[in-house]
């Protein structure tokens, strides 16, 4: 079936006549580093129970990287699962795109250090950063270079050591985050519409609801700077929470109408998995089923960029998706951001 003719969906892309190619996703991996962090061992840190982090958030435990084990190492494992399940070699990737708020170093890019670890040195590599929402901002820049024929594969990473920028003395966020990484290789396939749309959005007059304050040219690393743990995030939680499900029911109510199709037609939404009450205030006001619902931040926590990649792949491996399903992602993060994408599978 030509992908102008699909009667289930809207494609927008349709309204310019499919000049540019369509893009899929032709394989997804993830990796989360052997380390597990439970809420009983969070216990012993910060004054928190096991109750009051599941109680509030859902997670029961997160990953957490050795300490001589950095994101490009966390992404370059999901890369090369995701390279080997789309069939695609090193030689053949012309771009590589890295989501992520903890890259190894201010520069060089984690994707050039991606690049190396991989040997795919024919690829142009540059870092993205949307925070959370940074894994579907990823996804929409590599299928604008797909589309438009400049590149024919290009791999996405969302990678993220949030460890390394926690606040362990600080119970309002050293609970809520983990480590990972999730990729997908992005490809055009005959006859496959793969990404649909992609819903991009941002609030910078937010800024300072979720942010790391030192480290930047505003305030290079000091004595002081150190000394006053300014090289940690920092989190408003509640209006964090409440501008969270704002935004993500509007990014999605907008994918889904830009494709013409109700709630009813996905087969799972797959959110950033911050926190389950957010995942279900957003489901409940989308009118979408529990059985439609993706969620694995009992694992894993709050993964930033690496958080619906993880989620996608495992929903994938466990075959809560088939061909011709349509997806719904949808994410939201520091900037603020937010994203929705809506995939057919
Ligand atoms: N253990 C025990 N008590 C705690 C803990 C803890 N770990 N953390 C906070 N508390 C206390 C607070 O101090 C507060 O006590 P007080 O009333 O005496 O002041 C009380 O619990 C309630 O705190 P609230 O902030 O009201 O708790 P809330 O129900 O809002 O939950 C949470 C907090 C989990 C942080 C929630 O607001 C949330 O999930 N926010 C959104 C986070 C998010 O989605 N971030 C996404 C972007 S991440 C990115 O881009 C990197």
């Amino acid at each position: 079936m030509s992908p102008t003719s699909n009667p289930k969906f809207k494609n927008p892309r349709a309204r310019y006549n499919f000049q540019g190619r369509t893009c899929s996703i032709a394989g997804v991996g993830s990796y989360v580093p052997a380390k597990v962090l439970t809420n009983a061992d969070l216990e012993k840190m910060v004054n928190t129970t096991d109750e009051w982090i599941t109680s509030r958030t859902g997670i029961k435990e997160r990953h957490l990287a050795a300490k001589d084990e950095f994101t490009s190492d966390l992404g370059t494992k999901a890369a090369l699962k995701a390279m080997a399940r789309a069939g695609v070699v090193a030689e053949q990737i012309d771009l590589i795109v890295v989501a992520t708020i903890t890259p190894d170093m201010p520069f060089p890019s984690t994707a050039a250090l991606v690049q190396r670890k991989i040997g795919a040195y024919r690829a142009a590599a540059f870092d993205l950063e949307a925070a959370c929402s940074g894994f579907i901002y990823a996804l929409e820049v590599a299928q604008q270079f797909i589309m438009s024929r400049t590149y024919d594969t290009v791999l996405v990473i969302g990678a993220e050591k949030l460890s390394s920028i926690v606040d362990w003395e600080d119970r309002n966020t050293c609970v809520l985050f983990g480590d990972g990484a999730g990729a997908a290789v992005l490809r055009n396939r005959a006859n496959a519409h793969g990404l649909l749309t992609a819903v991009m959005g941002a609030d910078g007059r937010k800024a300072d609801l979720l942010f790391m304050a030192a480290g930047g040219s505003r305030c290079p690393a000091t004595a002081e700077s150190v000394a006053g743990r300014l090289h940690f995030l920092r989190m408003e939680g509640k209006e964090t929470f409440k501008n969270a499900v704002q935004a993500m029911q509007t990014a999605a109510v907008e994918a889904l109408r830009r494709c013409e199709i109700d709630i009813s037609r996905i087969k799972l939404i797959i959110p950033h998995q911050a926190n389950v009450r957010i995942i279900h205030a957003v489901a409940e006001r989308l009118g979408a089923k529990p059985e439609q619902l993706f969620i694995n931040l009992h694992k894993f926590g709050n993964t930033s960029a690496a958080s619906v990649a993880i989620a996608l792949d495992e929903a994938v491996q466990s075959d809560r998706v088939q061909p011709g399903d349509l997806l719904l992602l949808v994410v939201f993060g520091a900037g603020l951001t937010w994203g929705a994408a809506v995939i057919e599978w």
